[in-house]
C-alpha cells in the first residue's frame, strides 16, 4: 500500500481524526473532573466557614458582644479540644454534636485573622494565618463574599476559603479554613496517567478501526475493478452489476457500463464497416476475375475483348473509388494532424463548383443553378474538403434526379452561420431511410439494387467533413418530388453584397 493510495490516505485521515477526537475528549474529561473536585472542596469549605461563623455568632449572643468576648468565642469554636458546651451556644446537645460531626474540622486548618493579617486564633495544627490577607480578601471583606484560593503549606497543597466575619462591635475579620488537596491531586494524577497510557491504545484502536472502515468502503471499488477486468473484446456485452453498491459507486458503475456500451457500439460499427468494405471490394474483384476467365477460355473477337476490358476497367475504377473513399473516411475520423484550414470566400468556392457542375449534369441535361443571398461569406476551413462535400451533394442530386431535372444550390447568411441548400427535383428519399442515409455503405433499397452506381460512402464523407468544420447537416425530402440537403457552417467574416444570383 503506497502513500499515494486512497486506502492509505483515508486510513491516516481516519486515525488522525478519531485519535484527535478521543484525545480531546479525554482532556475534556480530565478538566471536568478537576473542576468538579475543586468545586466540591470549595463548597464544603464554604459550608464549614458558614457554620463556624454561625457558631461564633451564637456563642457571642450567649456571652454578650463585648470586645473581650470575641477571641475566647472563636477559640471555643476553632480549638477542637476546647469545644463549647451545647448549652453555651444555646443548642440542643444532640444537634450540636451532629453539627460538629458534620463539620469534621479535625483535619482542617483554621485561623481567625484580623485586617492587618494577624492571626488572633488558630486551630491546634496551624500557626499564624493560612494565607496573608491580600487585596482580594480585603475586597471580599468589604462586600462580604468569600474568596477561594490554593496555597502550599507544610509541604502539602491546600485549598483555602477566606470567609469575611463582621463583629458586632464593628471590626472586620476573616475566618480561614483550609483542607489538604492531596486526595484530589491523587485522583487527578491517577486520571492523567490513565489518559497518557491510553493514548497509544487509542491510536492503535483508531488505526484498526480505520483499516476496517477503509476495506469496507473500498470493497465495492475492488468488486467493480474485478468485474471490469473480466470484460474483454470477446464479451463486451457483459456489464458490471450495480445492484448492491452505494449511490456514489453506482454512478461509477453506470459511467463504466455506459463506456462499455459505447465501446461495444463502435466495436460493432468497426467490424460491420470492415466486412462491408471487404464485401464492396470483393464484388468488383469477383467480376474482374469472372470476366477475365470468360475471355481467356477461348479465342474471342476483338470487340468482345474490348467489352470485357471495359468492364474490367470500370470495376477497377470502382475498387479505386471505394479504397479512396475508405482512406479518406479514416483520415477524417482520426485526423493525424490539424487539416490545413484557411479563410476564404465560400461563394467563391461555390462559383468554381458551378463551373465544374456542368460535367455532372450534362448526361441527363439537368440544370444547375447557384444562388447567393449575400455578397461574400467568409469561412475558415479546408477548401479541398468543402469542395468535395458540395460536389458529393450535387453528384447525388444529379444521380437521383431524372432527365431535365433541376438542381439548385442556394447560399445565404443566417446570423453567424452560412447556410447552403442543395435541392433537387428527383426521386426523393423514403421517410424510413432518412435516418440512415449518412451511415457508411447505406444505399436506399430502391437505389441500392445497383440501378445507380455508388458505394454509399458519399454522404458519410459529407457528414465527416461537416463535423470537422463544426457545422451541421440536415435533410428534408418528399418521395417523388425531390430532396433538400442543408449544410450550415460557422462564418468568420461577411462582406458587402456585390455578386448575387450566380448562374451556370
Ligand atoms: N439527392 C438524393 N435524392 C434521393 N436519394 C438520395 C439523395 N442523396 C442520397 N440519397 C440516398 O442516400 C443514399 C446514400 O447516399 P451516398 O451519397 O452516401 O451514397 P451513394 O451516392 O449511393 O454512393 P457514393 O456516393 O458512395 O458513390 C443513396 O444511395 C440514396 O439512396
Ligand atoms: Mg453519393
Amino acid at each position: 500500500m503506497g502513500i499515494n493510495s486512497i486506502r492509505f490516505k483515508i486510513r491516516v485521515l481516519f486515525t488522525v481524526l478519531l485519535g484527535t477526537v478521543l484525545i480531546l475528549y479525554s482532556i475534556f474529561l480530565y478538566f471536568s473532573l478537576y473542576f468538579t473536585l475543586y468545586g466540591e472542596i470549595d463548597d464544603k469549605l464554604l459550608l464549614k466557614a458558614k457554620e463556624v461563623s454561625a457558631a461564633i455568632d451564637r456563642y457571642l449572643i450567649k456571652t454578650g458582644p463585648g470586645p473581650g468576648e470575641l477571641v475566647p468565642a472563636v477559640q471555643k469554636v476553632m480549638v477542637i479540644d476546647n469545644l463549647p458546651d451545647p448549652d453555651e451556644i444555646g443548642m440542643l446537645e444532640e444537634k450540636w454534636l451532629q453539627k460538629v460531626d458534620l463539620l469534621n474540622l479535625k483535619d482542617d486548618y483554621m485561623s481567625f485573622v484580623d485586617v492587618q493579617g494577624k492571626a488572633l486564633v488558630t486551630s491546634e495544627n496551624q500557626k499564624g494565618p493560612i494565607v496573608v490577607p491580600s487585596e482580594k480578601t480585603d475586597r471580599s471583606m468589604r462586600d462580604g463574599s468569600p474568596v477561594h484560593e490554593s496555597t502550599k503549606r507544610y509541604g502539602t497543597s491546600l485549598r483555602v476559603v477566606s470567609f469575611p466575619f463582621k463583629a458586632e462591635g464593628g471590626g472586620y475579620y476573616v475566618i480561614q479554613i483550609a483542607t489538604s488537596l492531596k486526595p484530589a491531586i491523587h485522583i487527578l494524577r491517577k486520571r492523567l496517567i490513565q489518559i497518557l497510557a491510553s493514548i497509544p491504545v487509542i491510536l492503535f484502536l483508531s488505526a484498526l478501526l480505520g483499516r476496517l472502515f477503509v476495506s469496507k468502503l473500498l470493497k465495492p471499488v475492488h468488486e467493480i475493478a474485478r468485474a471490469a477486468s473480466r470484460i474483454t473484446d470477446e464479451n463486451l456485452h457483459e456489464r458490471v452489476s450495480g445492484d448492491r453498491v452505494d449511490e456514489e459507486m453506482k454512478y461509477l458503475v453506470d459511467a463504466f457500463n455506459e463506456m462499455i456500451s459505447r465501446l461495444e457500439r463502435s466495436f460493432r460499427a468497426i467490424s460491420d464497416f470492415s466486412s462491408q468494405a471487404a464485401h464492396e471490394l470483393k464484388t468488383p474483384l469477383t467480376i474482374i476475375r469472372g470476366e477475365s476467365d470468360v475471355v481467356l477460355r477461348k479465342e474471342r473477337k476483338k470487340e468482345e475483348y474490348k467489352k470485357s476490358l471495359r468492364t474490367i476497367v470500370e470495376e477497377a475504377d470502382r475498387m479505386r473509388k471505394v479504397t479512396e473513399d475508405l482512406l479518406l473516411l479514416t483520415r477524417l475520423d482520426f485526423p493525424q494532424k490539424a487539416f490545413d484550414f484557411e479563410s476564404f470566400d465560400l461563394l467563391d468556392l461555390l462559383r468554381e463548383i458551378g463551373e465544374l457542375g456542368g460535367v455532372i449534369t450534362a448526361p441527363k441535361a439537368q440544370t444547375l443553378s447557384i444562388e447567393a443571398g449575400c455578397g461574400a461569406i467568409g469561412i475558415y476551413g479546408n477548401r479541398l474538403h468543402l469542395r468535395r462535400l458540395f460536389l458529393n451533394l450535387i453528384d447525388n442530386a444529379a444521380k437521383f434526379t431524372g432527365e431535365k431535372g433541376r438542381i439548385t444550390v442556394t447560399a445565404a447568411l443566417e446570423g453567424a452561420v452560412a447556410v447552403v441548400r442543395v435541392s433537387d427535383t428527383g426521386i426523393g428519399i423514403e421517410k424510413e431511410d432518412l435516418p440512415r442515409i449518412f451511415d457508411r455503405f447505406f444505399r436506399s433499397g430502391r437505389t441500392g439494387d445497383r440501378v445507380q452506381p455508388g458505394t454509399g460512402l458519399g454522404l458519410s464523407i459529407v457528414k465527416s467533413i461537416v463535423d470537422i468544420h463544426n457545422g451541421g447537416i440536415d435533410v428534408t425530402s418528399t418521395p417523388g418530388k425531390g430532396s433538400t440537403f442543408t449544410v450550415s457552417l460557422p462564418i468568420v467574416f461577411e462582406a458587402h453584397p456585390s455578386i448575387q444570383g450566380l448562374q451556370n
